[in-house]
């Protein structure tokens, strides 16, 4: 272990520690959002309509859980490494109704948009599965269950106010559901990105006037470098691509949402001067672990209880590299390792043996050690947030 591991551990354990001896808990967490927090939501919902789903079989699950459990990676998410930092449990699926909610509920959806159905379809975007589970929906399945914590106007504002809520990741399914239908990519950045950023923006602000107090607005990851974008989008021109060999025209969508995201979330901080609120960043954690493709991500603890499994034999001072940063564990073959014909959790489709070694899962979600990584970059950002209320 290097001296950099060394710092996030003990960076780690303080957290722990801070919040299980000194400082009063958070109540109860609750997340909202889409694969990027989903634990187990989206496979209970589609059961009884889709026969298979590729999230319910193996490989998914194969590092940390040793099953599938729903979640779209090989272990853990975000929202499972803030969890165990702050102390809590992980957080059950809402969807999961025989689990115990008393240390909140999550309820975030595979393929869940900010954007309800119903404005898809006004707009004729067929691209869309008929599954209701935007950002809407999951604010109601909330507001059913708060009733659990508390009846009364005041009671309410009282317990949440002592609740995290992770209020994202939204927006990113509703470009890529806008992509496929064909819309370009200025029509997406000007006129379906603000209307989006409303949405949450509104949705966030409903949470706060019921007393929400400490609130996390995640923004979207870089989309031009994203396996199944690089894929599905490829371009013969080379001036497409950036240095990391992203598509440069893709990644304006997230930096278009997430600078407007960023300016919610500065206004919401002007109404709301008592609340805590801030911006979860996954865009720039993924860059970085793409432009430093040479980063030992073992470097970085991937749980708090043992040992980096990289630095096994023959892995010296560092252990496992990063070789292809844009290749995906999970696949079926192709330039990506990403094949829309054979994906990751499909019978014929082949995990890599380390995937500690790769940021991209199953050529859209992102591997437990890139969660990881970007779970410390936000408890190590929002200490104010994130280390007691
Ligand atoms: C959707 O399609 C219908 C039927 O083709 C058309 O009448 C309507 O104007 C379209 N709506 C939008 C918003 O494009
Ligand atoms: C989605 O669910 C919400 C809340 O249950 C409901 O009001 C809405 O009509 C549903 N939308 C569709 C398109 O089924
Ligand atoms: C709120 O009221 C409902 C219905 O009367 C009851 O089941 C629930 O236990 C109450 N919740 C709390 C926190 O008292
Ligand atoms: C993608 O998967 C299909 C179906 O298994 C296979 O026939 C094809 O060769 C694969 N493509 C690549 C590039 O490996």
């Amino acid at each position: 272990m290097g001296l950099l591991s060394i710092y996030f551990l003990l960076f780690i354990s303080f957290f722990i520690h801070a919040n299980s001896t000194t400082s009063p808990q958070y109540n109860a967490i609750f997340s909202f959002g889409d694969s990027y927090a989903d634990t187990g939501n989206f496979v209970k919902l589609v059961k009884d309509f889709l026969p298979s789903v590729v999230f319910d079989n193996p490989q998914y699950g194969m590092t940390y859980f040793g099953r599938p459990t729903g979640r779209s990676s090989d272990g853990r998410l975000v929202v499972d490494f803030i969890a165990e930092a702050l102390g809590f449990p992980h957080i059950p699926p809402y969807l999961s109704k025989d689990e115990d909610f008393t240390k909140g509920a999550n309820f975030a959806v595979i393929g869940a948009t900010a954007l309800d159905l119903d404005f898809f379809h006004n707009n004729n975007i067929t691209s869309i599965p008929p599954i209701n589970s935007s950002m809407n929906v999951q604010v109601g399945w909330f507001q059913e269950l708060k009733s659990s914590y508390c009846n009364t106007t005041e009671s309410c504002r009282e317990y949440l106010s002592k609740s995290l809520f992770l209020f994202g990741e939204f927006g990113g399914n509703d470009y890529n559901f806008l992509l496929l239908a064909g819309k370009t990519i200025d029509q997406i950045k000007y006129s379906y990105v603000p209307t989006v950023i409303d949405t949450i923006k509104l949705a966030a602000e409903s949470l706060l006037k019921q007393g929400v107090m400490h609130m996390v607005l995640p923004g979207n990851i870089p989309t031009g470098c994203v396996p199944i974008v690089l894929t599905m989008y490829g371009s013969t021109n080379k001036k497409d691509y950036d240095h990391l060999g992203c598509l440069k025209e893709y990644n304006t969508i997230g930096i278009t949402h997430n600078t407007l995201l960023r300016e919610v979330v500065r206004q919401l901080q002007d109404k709301f001067p008592e609340a805590r609120i801030s911006y979860g960043d996954y865009y720039k954690p993924v860059i970085q672990l793409l432009q430093k493709n040479e980063r030992r991500l073992n470097e970085y603890p991937l749980n708090m209880e043992t040992e980096c499994p990289g630095a096994g034999a023959g892995a010296g001072a560092g252990g496992a590299t990063i070789e292809a940063p844009l290749r995906v564990c999970c696949g079926g073959g192709g330039p990506y390792n990403f094949n829309l014909s054979l994906v990751c959790g499909q019978p014929g489709s082949i995990a890599c043996d380390n995937p500690f070694t790769s940021i991209n899962w199953d050529g859209i979600h992102l591997t437990e050690a890139a969660y990881n990584y970007i779970a410390i970059h936000w408890l190590k950002g929002h200490s104010t947030i994130f280390t007691s209320i």
